[in-house]
């Protein structure tokens, strides 16, 4: 398997684009900046420009513009994280302690809004559909902001099921992986049919994406992930695998109440991930995050230009490899 599922040319670009984020970044001083610039400087896999440039080849590839909004889209990802951490009370993200463990919960609030709206003027700055961009990408947001709010409602409640739990990460991920596709498609051009293939695609691959990481959730290491593991437990986040975990054990009464509790131990925590762990629930989990990849996949097999869809379908078919 290649390292990246990127061409040279993505490649060449998501580097103008990391020189962009900073310069933006950087175009205030203080407390804002310094908060911005370690989330930036954290890394990231900086999936979504990716997606934005990829699907800015549909019609005409105009780097200048989409350059734009590939580096909105990562402003809005990183505002949302930062928010995400105060929510989730995680004190690590991308290898570097989070900004308002760092911080302090008013200035990591602040400097997430201060993201979320340097964005938006980024995008109004488009030469044209600018006002389309904007709204899109508006909208992106408020979605995102009613899913991690139905997230917090949620919370701790085992009476949830299969719909609600997909409805929420459609809200607060999956929107974000569409918008960032049809942006680039709308930007280079693309006519409305291979816009609306783009968002499919965006869609189902976000919901995938989400599903492996409420997977590694459980799974996974601090050290590779960079930020903790057990947080959904802990915060009482019921997500697909705690679902079916929760079925497959008849709900059984310590995974319930471990979900149930406003404060686990790390002892209780390990013990709730040992019950999940010892069900077929991440496994099915995995098999369900497939299926959305290869829905996505399915979704861009009209686009009019081959070399696109490829890059689009091995992006997919790197994710498989990846989890599985
Ligand atoms: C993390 O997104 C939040 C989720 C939607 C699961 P990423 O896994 O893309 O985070 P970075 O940008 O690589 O840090
Ligand atoms: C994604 O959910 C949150 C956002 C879309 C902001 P998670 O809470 O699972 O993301 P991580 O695991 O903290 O990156
Ligand atoms: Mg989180
Ligand atoms: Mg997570």
């Amino acid at each position: 398997m290649a390292d990246s599922p990127l061409s040279s040319r993505i490649m060449r670009d998501l580097k103008r684009v990391e020189e962009e984020l900073e310069r933006v970044v950087f175009s205030d001083e203080g407390e804002l900046c310094e908060a911005s610039l370690t989330m930036l400087r954290g890394g990231g896999k900086r999936l979504r420009p990716a997606l934005v440039l990829i699907s800015g080849q549909v019609g005409s590839y105009d780097f200048e513009s989409l350059i734009l909004a590939a580096v909105a889209v990562e402003l809005i990802h990183m505002a949302s994280l930062i928010h995400d951490d105060i929510v989730d009370s995680a004190d690590f993200r991308r290898g570097l302690p989070t900004v308002s463990s760092t911080k302090g919960l008013h200035v990591a609030t602040a400097a997430g809004d201060f993201l979320f709206a340097t964005a938006l003027v980024l995008l109004s700055g488009l030469r044209s559909g600018g006002i389309e961009a904007v709204r899109m990408m508006a909208e992106a947001v408020n979605i995102l902001s009613l899913g991690q709010i139905r997230q917090m409602e949620m919370a701790h409640r085992v009476d949830q099921n299969m719909e609600d739990y997909l409805q929420m990460i459609w809200s607060k991920t999956a929107v974000l992986f569409a918008t960032s596709c049809r942006l680039g498609g709308l930007i280079s051009g693309a006519e409305e049919e291979e816009v609306d293939f783009l968002g499919r695609y965006g869609d189902n691959l976000g919901m995938a994406f989400q599903i492996y990481d409420d997977v590694l959730d459980i799974t996974g290491t601090e050290e590779s992930l960079g930020k903790p593991v057990g947080i959904d437990l802990k915060e009482g986040t019921v997500t697909m695998p705690i679902l079916f975990a929760l079925e497959e054990t008849r709900f059984e009464r310590e995974l319930c109440a471990a979900i149930e509790s406003p404060s686990l131990t790390e002892e209780e925590v390990r013990r709730g991930m040992e019950i999940i762990l010892n069900t077929r629930a991440l496994e099915r989990s995995k098999e369900e995050a497939k299926k959305y990849v290869e829905r996505a996949i399915d979704s861009v097999r009209l686009l009019s230009k081959p070399e696109v869809r490829e890059e689009l379908v091995s992006i997919g078919k790197f994710a498989i490899d990846r989890y599985h």
